[in-house]
C-alpha cells in the first residue's frame, strides 16, 4: 500500500508502529520497499556513511538531489523523505522554500525533513504552504553539532525537557506531519508522543515513539567508524560482504573465476582464421 501523510497519520491513530530506514540508492530502495518499510529517509547522514565525512555539514543540495532521485526511482510504496542539508534553509524562508521545491522537483522527494524547533517554524509553515510535506527533527540535531558541543543525549534537564516539548508542539502547529526525536530520554519521548497529534519517529528515543528510524548501514553492520548505543544490529552484512570480497579475490587468483559458464562463445573456425592472419 502506498504510504502517504494520511496513511502515516492513520497509523498514529490506530497505534500501528511506523518503520523508517535511511536509504541512499535505487537497489536498496527496492529491497526496503519490498520489505514494507513505510518511509525511506534520504538522510544527510549520507555525508558520513556514503561520502566519508566526519559530520553532515559539508553535504550539498546536489548530493541530496542525486541520492533522493535514485531512491525515489526504487520506492514504489514507501514515502521518500529527503533531508534539507545544512545551510539550505537556515539562511532564509525564501531559501527554504526554493530548496525544498528542488528536493521535490529534481529529487522526487515526497516530503522533506529539517532540523530545529521554534526557530524554524516560519520555514516549516512556508514549505507546507507550498504543498510540500515536512518532517521536523528535534533532540540531537547533527547539523548543530558545533553548537551542541558533540553528539550527545539531549533534554536531560527540566528546562531542556520543557523546551523539547514546546518545540514539538510548535513544529506540529507550524504544519509538520511528523517529528523525529534523536537521542532523547525514552520516557520523555514517550510523554511527548502522547501529547502530539502527529507521529513521532525515534532514533535513540525509546519504544514509546510512534515509529523508529535507523541508519541502514548501522543496522546491517556495514559501518564500523563508530556505533551509537541505540543501534541494534539486525544482520551482519558487513562480515558477509567482507567474506564475499575476500573470496572473489581468492577465486580470481586461483583461476576459478570466471568459469566458462560466465563467458561468451565464438566459433573455433573464426578463431583459427584470425590466428592464421595474425601469423602472416
Ligand atoms: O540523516 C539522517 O540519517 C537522520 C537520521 C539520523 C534521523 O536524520
Amino acid at each position: 500500500m502506498k504510504q502517504t501523510v494520511q496513511t502515516l497519520q492513520a497509523k498514529k491513530e490506530s497505534g500501528e508502529k511506523i518503520a523508517m530506514l535511511t536509504c541512499y540508492d535505487y537497489s536498496t530502495a527496492k529491497l526496503m520497499d519490498a520489505a514494507g518499510i513505510d518511509m525511506l529517509l534520504v538522510g544527510d547522514s549520507l555525508g558520513n556513511v556514503i561520502l566519508g565525512y566526519e559530520d553532515t555539514i559539508s553535504v550539498t543540495m546536489e548530493d541530496m538531489i542525486h541520492h533522493s532521485a535514485a531512491v525515489a526511482r526504487g520506492a514504489k510504496n514507501a514515502l521518500v523523505v529527503t533531508d534539507m542539508p545544512f545551510m539550505s534553509y537556515q539562511t532564509s524562508v525564501y531559501d527554504a522554500v526554493v530548496n525544498a521545491g528542488r528536493l521535490m522537483k529534481e529529487g522526487r522527494a515526497g516530503a522533506v525533513k529539517l532540523e530545529g524547533g521554534s526557530q524554524v517554524c516560519d520555514r516549516i509553515r512556508a514549505i507546507v504552504n507550498a504543498s510540500i510535506p515536512v518532517v521536523a527533527h528535534l533532540g540531537m540535531t547533527p547539523q548543530s553539532v558545533n553548537t551542541l558541543g558533540g553528539f550527545k543525549v539531549q533534554a536531560k534537564t527540566l528546562d531542556a525537557a520543557r523546551t523539547l516539548l514546546a518545540d514539538a508542539l510548535a513544529v506540529q502547529e507550524a504544519g509538520a506531519f511528523a517529528v523525529v526525536f534523536e537521542c532523547v530520554p525514552a520516557k520523555l519521548a514517550a510523554l511527548i508522543s502522547k501529547k502530539l497529534r502527529i507521529p513521532t519517529i525515534g532514533i535513540g528515543a525509546g519504544a514509546g515513539c510512534d515509529g523508529q528510524v535507523l541508519v541502514y548501514q548501522d543496522m546491517l553492520g556495514m559501518f564500523s567508524d563508530y556505533t551509537p548505543k541505540f543501534v541494534r544490529r539486525f544482520a551482519d552484512a558487513g562480515s558477509l560482504m567482507h567474506d564475499a570480497f575476500t573470496l572473489y579475490k581468492e577465486e580470481i587468483q586461483a583461476g576459478n573465476f570466471p568459469a566458462a559458464v560466465h563467458g561468451f562463445s565464438i566459433s573455433e573456425e573464426l578463431l583459427e582464421q584470425l590466428e592464421q592472419e595474425a601469423e602472416v
